[in-house]
């Protein structure tokens, strides 16, 4: 975590003020990682991720003309917005996230005042720990506070994914806002994503710890094959809706049904990609009773095999990951290892023995970095809580 009065101090060198007990205030959304259930949230099935203690800060003070000044320690320069005009605009880069957030609350209808916003983060980027959802998030939870909003939480974790899908351009689903908003420490969150019902799943490991792994192979959804996939299952869902009556999203399709309807499937393609969301929603379901039950061999088995279809059948991992799946599964006491997010390099998340983990960054290390020449960087995840004001931010 930053020291606040950095912040106060970079704040004031940034905008002129707020190092003479002028109130700020300051805010927080973390990352996630996803421990399982992955690219299954955009056609409404299951996921299980959990909010990191890594995120995104904003330090906020109000304004009165509708003007949003925005900067961050991470960027050069400062973007001012208009409340009334805000439109995409390539060159702001970073900031059309927290326009995005803007532009939703404008569709909404709420009237906004304006604010000055330092924003400083921990997460690394492009590595599909979801800083984008933690910048939307601690953006859409500072300003229902500060210009007194009275949103609930889940609203703003559905403004936030509207604000990526619609000013972004990015088709995610609702997954990393939701965890985001949402995450408790010490619990992963088991989330229906088209109903939005949710529990909370201790993460109860016993010996056993989660590490993450960078491939340091940086991928952006913009980018990505990541529209195309979803796509792909959009077009599944039509085909298999005219054999299956009352049938609204994937996460709505057993196995069984799987089993009879999978024929009408003729591409290849559709088919690979359909079969891996309707396997991985049931995984999903598995992994959260065999955490429940504290059966941690259980829930390794079900990573490996998510990874295995994630590669095979919606071919979304690429040989950066592949190759840490296959370094992290030869280390003694790694029980299981996966890709976390959206794939095409990013993350690794693995389960591993206490006492095994520095074998295992050692030997993950020697082996990725001969086969690929990158050198991985591990990150000991402590789950966090959801996004929410920081008190005591002294003056
Ligand atoms: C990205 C998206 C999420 C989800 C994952 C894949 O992180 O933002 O909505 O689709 O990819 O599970």
């Amino acid at each position: 975590m930053p020291g606040l009065n950095t912040l106060r101090q970079t704040f004031a060198k940034v905008f002129g003020y707020g190092d003479r007990g002028e109130e700020l205030r300051v805010f927080f959304a973390p990352g996630r990682v996803n421990l399982i259930g992955e690219h299954t949230d955009f056609t409404g099935g299951y996921v299980l991720p959990a909010a990191l203690t890594y995120g995104t800060w904003a330090v906020v003070h109000p304004r009165k003309d509708r003007t949003f000044r925005l900067a961050s320690t991470s960027f050069a320069g400062k973007v001012e917005i208009d409340a009334d005009k805000v439109v995409y605009q390539k060159a702001d880069g970073w900031a059309n996230y927290p326009k995005g957030v803007f532009s939703e609350f404008n569709c909404l209808g709420s009237r906004l005042s304006g604010c000055d916003i330092l924003y400083d983060g921990n997460i690394p980027k492009g590595a599909g720990l979801s800083s984008s959802a933690s910048l939307e998030m601690v953006t859409a939870t500072a300003l229902n506070h500060v210009e007194s909003l009275d949103y609930s939480l889940i609203e703003l974790t559905k403004l936030a994914q509207r604000a990526e899908n619609q000013f972004v351009g990015v088709n995610c689903g609702i997954m990393d806002q939701f965890a985001s908003g949402m995450g408790q420490a010490g619990n992963a969150v088991l989330l229906k994503c088209d109903t939005l019902d949710y529990r909370y799943v201790p993460l109860a490991l016993g010996d056993y710890q989660l590490v993450i792994t960078n491939s340091n192979k940086q991928r952006s959804l913009t980018d990505s094959k990541y529209n195309q996939r979803r796509q792909e299952c959009e077009e599944g869902v039509h085909i298999i809706q005219k054999h299956l009556s009352g049938v609204v999203s994937l996460g709505n399709v057993s196995l069984d049904q799987w089993q009879e309807v999978q024929k009408y499937v003729t591409s290849p393609e559709v088919y690979k990609r359909l079969d891996h969301v309707i396997h991985e929603n049931d995984r999903t379901l598995a992994s959260t009773i065999a955490l429940e039950a504290g059966n941690i061999q259980d829930f390794g088995q079900y990573m490996i095999q998510s990874h295995e279809s994630l590669r095979d059948l919606f071919e979304v991992t690429g040989p950066e990951l592949d190759t840490l799946f296959e370094e992290a599964r030869q280390v003694e006491g790694c029980l299981g290892t996966r890709m976390t997010g959206a794939g095409f390099g990013g993350c690794t998340v693995s389960l591993v023995h206490t006492e095994a983990v520095n074998d295992f960054e050692t030997q993950v290390t020697v082996g990725y970095r001969g086969k690929t020449g990158l050198t991985p960087t591990f990150y000991h995840c402590d789950s966090g809580d959801g996004a929410r004001e920081l008190k005591g931010f002294a003056k």
